[in-house]
Formats: C-alpha cells, sequence, structure tokens
C-alpha cells in the first residue's frame, strides 16, 4: 500500500458561535484528541473572528489548527471593519479560508479578489483554503468542469507557497444534498490537471458541501480527495470527530 498522507479536516463554523460554545466544541474536541493514540487527520478550526483567541487558547499545545473565515487583500490600513491576515496570524491562525461561496455571493468577491487575499495569506505566513465551486445552473448545463477550472486557476496567488483548494458545489452547501461520488471524482481530477498546469505540487484539494459522519469515507475514498470542507458537521464535536476519523 502505498503512503498516504493524512487528510485535512477543516472545520467552518461561518457566524455560529458565542463565548460560551468553546469548550463545548473545541474543547469536546480537545477531549477527544487528547483519548486519541494519534491524530487520524490535520485537523483545522475556523470559528468566527470572535472566537479565535479562545478557541487557540483551548487548543495550544494540541495538534488541532486554527484558521480563519476570510481576511482582507490588505495587511493593514483604512478598512472598517475587516481584518487582516497579519492579524490572524498574530492570534494564532495557521490557515485562512478565502473565497468561500459564501463571500463571493454576498460580498461579489471574484477571482481576482480571492487570488490577492490568497497572496496577502501566504505573506502573513498563513495557509490560505480557496474555495471554487459551480452553481446548479452551471452544473446543469454543463458547465462545472470549465466553470471550476477558471476558477481555480483565477483564484491562486501568484506568490510561491503552500495552498489548499477546497472544491465545495455551491447547490451542496447546507443542504444536505452531496455530489454524487463519480462527480467528485470527475472533478477532482480536472482540478488536479489544472494544478499540474498552473501550479505544479501536492496541493491538497478538499471536498466540501454536506460532509457528514455517513458520506465521509466514500468522499475521503475517492481519488484526489485530499480532505474535507465541513460546514454544519463542524458544529457537533462527535460528528466532526467521526469525519475526521473517516479515512
Ligand atoms: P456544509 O458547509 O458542510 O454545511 O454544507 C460547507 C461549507 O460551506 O464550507
Amino acid at each position: 500500500m502505498s503512503v498516504q498522507s493524512l487528510p485535512l479536516i477543516a472545520g467552518n463554523w461561518k457566524m455560529n458561535g458565542l463565548g460560551e460554545d468553546v469548550s463545548g466544541l473545541a474543547g469536546a474536541l480537545l477531549d477527544h484528541v487528547i483519548s486519541a493514540e494519534k491524530m487520524p487527520c490535520t485537523m483545522v478550526l475556523c470559528p468566527p473572528f470572535t472566537l479565535i483567541d479562545r478557541v487557540s487558547s483551548t487548543v495550544q499545545d494540541s495538534p488541532i489548527k486554527v484558521g480563519g473565515q476570510d481576511c482582507h487583500v490588505e495587511s493593514a490600513g483604512a478598512f472598517t471593519g475587516s481584518i487582516s491576515a497579519r492579524m490572524l496570524a498574530d492570534i494564532g491562525c495557521d490557515y485562512v479560508i478565502v473565497g468561500h461561496s459564501e463571500r463571493r455571493r454576498d460580498f461579489g468577491e471574484g477571482d481576482a479578489t480571492v487570488g490577492a487575499k490568497a497572496d496577502t495569506a501566504l505573506a502573513a505566513g498563513l495557509t490560505p483554503i480557496i474555495c471554487v465551486g459551480e452553481s446548479l445552473e452551471q452544473r446543469e448545463a454543463g458547465q462545472a468542469l470549465d466553470v471550476v477550472s477558471a476558477q481555480v486557476a483565477g483564484s491562486l496567488p501568484g506568490a510561491a507557497g503552500d495552498v489548499v483548494i477546497a472544491y465545495e458545489p455551491v447547490w451542496a452547501i447546507g443542504t444536505g444534498l452531496t455530489a454524487a461520488p463519480e462527480d467528485v471524482a470527475e472533478m477532482h481530477a480536472s482540478i488536479r490537471a489544472r494544478l499540474d498546469d498552473v501550479r505544479p505540487g501536492d496541493t491538497p484539494i478538499l471536498y466540501g458541501g454536506s460532509a457528514n459522519p455517513d458520506n465521509a469515507a466514500a468522499l475521503l475514498a475517492t481519488p484526489n480527495v485530499g480532505g474535507l470542507l465541513v460546514g454544519g458537521a463542524s458544529l457537533d464535536p462527535d460528528a466532526f470527530w467521526t469525519v475526521a476519523n473517516a479515512r
């Protein structure tokens, strides 16, 4: 059997959680990690900005990593309400999600902006998790592979450095719908081929979109799926731990 690197399992809490929830979420997960013999994956928690400090303190000295859910394209300046990648690094983050479809949709972020965010993340020492994914209309029109391939190429940073791609079909996010295994395999092979052209290396390609304890093993067994970006199921520490152990 070939040696496989550990899957990357990232939890995206989105706009959920208050201080009182940190021990029940991050603390409960830490208990699982402490009682496990070894880490089954590289685990990243992406809480809302307000909880990053508390989650970082909770998981410090453990293998659990912390990430932000977004960052500004600039490192500092007059950008009221925004958070920079340097600030995330300063508060204990190793990762940051950029280009999530909810931000592309709600804040009009296009590929160039996402690529610029990935660049500023790298400059701050963070690994950007760059999200891509087609809409239902695009899939039904047979455009999914082309749309996502263009998003991948357009959203990559210019600078060298480790990045992660997360393929999240928009229609599968938070809906309970998951892409069929053959569609995931086809898409991930297509993304891998595009990456081989434009950024050769072993960039992990995650799947996201209603990943949960029931479908995680099949998703992680799909060729070129290097991990999962988990939304809803990451808010249940037992479910997230099951997902983390699914390969
Ligand atoms: P979901 O979210 O697992 O709730 O579908 C995934 C994501 O948006 O990252």
